[in-house]
C-alpha cells in the first residue's frame, strides 16, 4: 500500500483498539479492489471521543468504525442517525459529509443476520422462538434483527433482569419475554434458535454453564464469541446434532455494509477473507458454516 496525497482515510475508534481485526478486514478489501485508501486504528479514550470524532470530520476522513466503549456516544454525536441505529441505541459506523457533519449507521444488525443466514442457510426468521442470552450492546443488535428484520418471538435471558427489561421496553415488549438467568436451561424448550451474546465462554472469561437437554435437535445455535472459535457451547450443540454458527462471520458481515457506505462498493465476505482473519487469530482454518 502506498500512501499518497490523494489517499482517502478511514479507521476505527476504540479503547482499547489494538485487538480489533477491522483494520485487517478493511485493508484486505482496499487492496483487493485497488482503492487509493487506508484504514487505521485510532485509540481514543472515552473522555476524548467527542473531540476525536469531530476532528476526524475536519481532517477529511471519509468515515470510521466505532467500537467499544464508544457506540452510544457515537449515536449522540451523529447529526443524522438511521432509524435502526437509533432503536438499537448504538452507532458502529459513521460517514462524514463534505462539511464534516456525521451520519451514523448500525451495521451490527446486518452483520448478525448475514452471518446467521450464511451459516444456517435454511433458517426461517419469519416465525418461531429465539432464546437470546445477554442484554448488552450486542444483544440489542441481535434482538433488533430478530424482531424487526425477522418476526421471531424472543426469550431474553440475562443475569441482571432489569437490563433485559429495559432492552425489551426499548425494542418492542410484545415480541420479547424476559426470563430469569436461573431459568435459562428450561427456556430452551421448543426454541428454534439460541444466540449467546454474553462474554461467557470467551478466552479469559468464565465458562457458559448451560444444560442443552431441553433444546430441540433441529435448533440453530449461534455464539457471538469468536475467541475461541469453537466455544464449548458450539461443541455441545454440535454433539447434539444442532446446526452451529460461529461468531467470526458477524465481524466480517458487519464490515461489508460499512465499507460500502464509505466507498460505494459492496465487498464480498469470502472463504479467503475468513481464512486470512482466522490465521491472524491463530485459530485453525475452517470455512463458513462449518461447526
Ligand atoms: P456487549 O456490548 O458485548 O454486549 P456488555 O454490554 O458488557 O457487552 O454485555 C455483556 C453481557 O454479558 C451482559 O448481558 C452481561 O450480563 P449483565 O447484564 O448481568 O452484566 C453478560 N455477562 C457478563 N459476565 C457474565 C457472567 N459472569 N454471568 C452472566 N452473564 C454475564
Amino acid at each position: 500500500m502506498t500512501i499518497k496525497g490523494t489517499t482517502k482515510l478511514v479507521g476505527v475508534l476504540g479503547w482499547p483498539v489494538a485487538h480489533s481485526r477491522s483494520p485487517l478486514i478493511h485493508n484486505y478489501w482496499i487492496e483487493e479492489h485497488g482503492l487509493d485508501a487506508a484504514y487505521v486504528p485510532l485509540p481514543v479514550r472515552p473522555e476524548d471521543f467527542g473531540a476525536a470524532i469531530a476532528a476526524l470530520g475536519k481532517l477529511g476522513f471519509v468515515g470510521a468504525n466505532v467500537t467499544v466503549p464508544h457506540k452510544e456516544a457515537a449515536l449522540a454525536a451523529s447529526v443524522e442517525a438511521n432509524p435502526l441505529a437509533a432503536r438499537v441505541g448504538a452507532v458502529n459506523t459513521v460517514v462524514f459529509a463534505e462539511d464534516g457533519t456525521l451520519r451514523g449507521l448500525n451495521t451490527d444488525v446486518a452483520g448478525f443476520l448475514g452471518n446467521l443466514r450464511g451459516g444456517a442457510p435454511g433458517i426461517d426468521l419469519a416465525s418461531g422462538v429465539a432464546v437470546v442470552l445477554g442484554a448488552g450492546g450486542a444483544a440489542r443488535a441481535v434482538v433488533a434483527g430478530l424482531i424487526e428484520e425477522g418476526d421471531m418471538k424472543v426469550r431474553l435471558v440475562n443475569r441482571t433482569r432489569v437490563r433485559a427489561e429495559s432492552l425489551a421496553a426499548d425494542l418492542g415488549g410484545e415480541h420479547i419475554d424476559v426470563v430469569d438467568w436461573d431459568e435459562r436451561a428450561s427456556a430452551l424448550d421448543g426454541a428454534d434458535l439460541l444466540v449467546n451474546t454474553t462474554s461467557l465462554g470467551m478466552t479469559g472469561s468464565p465458562p457458559l454453564e448451560l444444560d442443552l437437554d431441553a433444546l430441540p435437535v433441529d435448533a440453530v445455535v449461534n455464539d457471538l464469541v469468536y475467541a475461541p472459535l469453537a466455544t464449548n457451547l458450539l461443541k455441545a450443540a454440535a454433539a447434539k446434532g444442532c446446526c452451529t454458527v460461529d461468531g467470526l462471520g458477524m465481524l466480517l458481515h458487519q464490515a461489508a455494509p460499512a465499507f460500502e457506505a464509505w466507498f460505494s462498493l459492496r465487498p464480498e465476505v469470502t472463504p479467503a477473507l475468513r481464512a486470512y482473519v482466522l490465521a491472524d487469530l491463530g485459530a485453525p482454518v475452517k470455512s463458513e458454516g462449518e461447526g
